[in-house]
């Protein structure tokens, strides 16, 4: 089968994951109507394309707080990637290293940091931290991160509490024995036993915005905070000193009715006003997404599911397929729009009375 579009890749994913597995990477909260609406948000947003502007040469890279990426998409984290691939989150890491681009691991990794940070020595990575009602292992966990080179903590916000994804609740849903969640062996050691629902409730729903201040007090590394999806909360963002925002509704997977994170990206924009950087994910499918939450601000995309069924697909060059596609999808939408560089990229390519 000719893999074309992303789509081809979920239609593998589905056809050759085991049932468990693809309910749980599949699954959205209660009606799942926000993590379609993140998919449909962006077919009614439409270009307002520029011709007869030289695009012969295409400059599509970009900068992550400094540092370059070969174009701006980038992993998002998502937990347990050897349900995708025997060598899970490792096939992972050298795929982003490849396609030199970043890759946020996850705290609910089934390989551990070590491995991650070994299996593409020199890669951008960033860590997503949870934040576990055991200070003691947040603490460990992020000065383990800096100390093996990981370049950014990604703070999700967006998870006091597991949404309801009621397949994985049907399912039972659950590690197979022979996996781990390996950053957290020993603290952890509950979640063999029970659904992986009840587990999620080591998490600490106590967090506030103070706790930016904890985390700045344990590392030197950038704070990036994923799960903003308002002007207010992304104004605090800036007050509380993260060095980055991931407008993100948790690919629809925790309130159900949230709006989709294309639409949120434009208030969290004007808040923000080029104070820190402004990232986006959710429904990111095509390079013409790409271009679109670029137009309305964002500085980079990161994708979740589709970077899990490349791994399906053929594990870390499976992923490297999917990068490739959306790379070259942008690059064409790009100079299909009139752009020959990132920095051309703007307000002006879309149209705002529509939005
Ligand atoms: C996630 N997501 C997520 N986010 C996070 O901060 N830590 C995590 O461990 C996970 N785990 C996770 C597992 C699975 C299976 C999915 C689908 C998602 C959310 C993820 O980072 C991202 O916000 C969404 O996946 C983006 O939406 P798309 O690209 O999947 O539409």
């Amino acid at each position: 089968m000719a893999m074309v579009c992303l789509s081809d890749f979920e239609a593998y994913a589905k056809k050759y994951l085991p049932k468990i597995a693809w309910d749980f990477f599949a699954a959205g909260a209660d009606d799942c109507s926000t993590r379609d609406e993140n998919i449909l948000a962006y077919k009614r947003i439409h270009f307002r394309p520029r011709m007869l502007r030289d695009v012969s040469m295409m400059d599509i890279r970009t900068k992550l707080l400094g540092t370059e990426i070969s174009f701006p998409v980038g992993i998002a984290p998502t937990g347990f990637h050897q349900l995708a691939w025997p060598d899970g989150e490792k096939s992972t890491a050298r795929a982003a290293k490849a396609m030199n681009t970043c890759y946020i691991a996850s705290t609910y990794s089934t390989c551990t940091l070590e491995e991650i940070s070994a299996a593409a020595p020199g890669g951008l990575q960033w860590f997503q931290l949870y934040i576990h009602r055991n200070r003691v292992v947040s603490q460990h966990l992020v000065q383990q991160a800096e100390a093996l080179g990981f370049q950014g903590l990604v703070f999700t916000a967006d998870l006091p509490y597991t949404g309801k994804r009621r397949d994985d609740v049907r399912n039972g849903f659950r590690l197979p024995p022979h996996m781990k969640l390996k950053n957290l062996e020993g603290a952890f050691e509950v979640c063999k036993m029970i659904p992986f629902i009840h587990c999620a409730g080591v998490l600490d729903p106590s967090v506030t915005w103070n706790d930016i201040y904890w985390l700045r007090s344990l590392t030197h590394l950038p704070i990036i905070i994923k799960g903003i999806l308002t002007k207010e909360d992304a104004e605090l963002a800036v007050r509380h000193g993260v060095q980055g925002i991931i407008v993100s509704n948790h690919g629809g997977r925790q309130l159900d009715g949230g709006p989709a994170t294309i639409d949120a990206l434009v208030e969290v924009v004007e808040a923000v006003q080029g104070r820190v950087e402004v990232y986006l994910d959710g429904g990111i499918r095509k390079g013409s997404d790409v271009l679109k939450a670029l137009a309305l601000g964002a500085k980079c995309v990161f994708i979740g599911r589709p970077a899990l069924w490349g791994l399906a697909y053929k594990g870390e060059e499976g992923l490297q397929d999917v990068l490739r596609i959306l790379q070259d999808e942008f690059r064409l939408s790009m100079a299909l729009a009139g752009c020959a560089s990132v920095s051309e990229i703007g307000r002006h390519l879309v149209q705002i009375s529509k939005l």
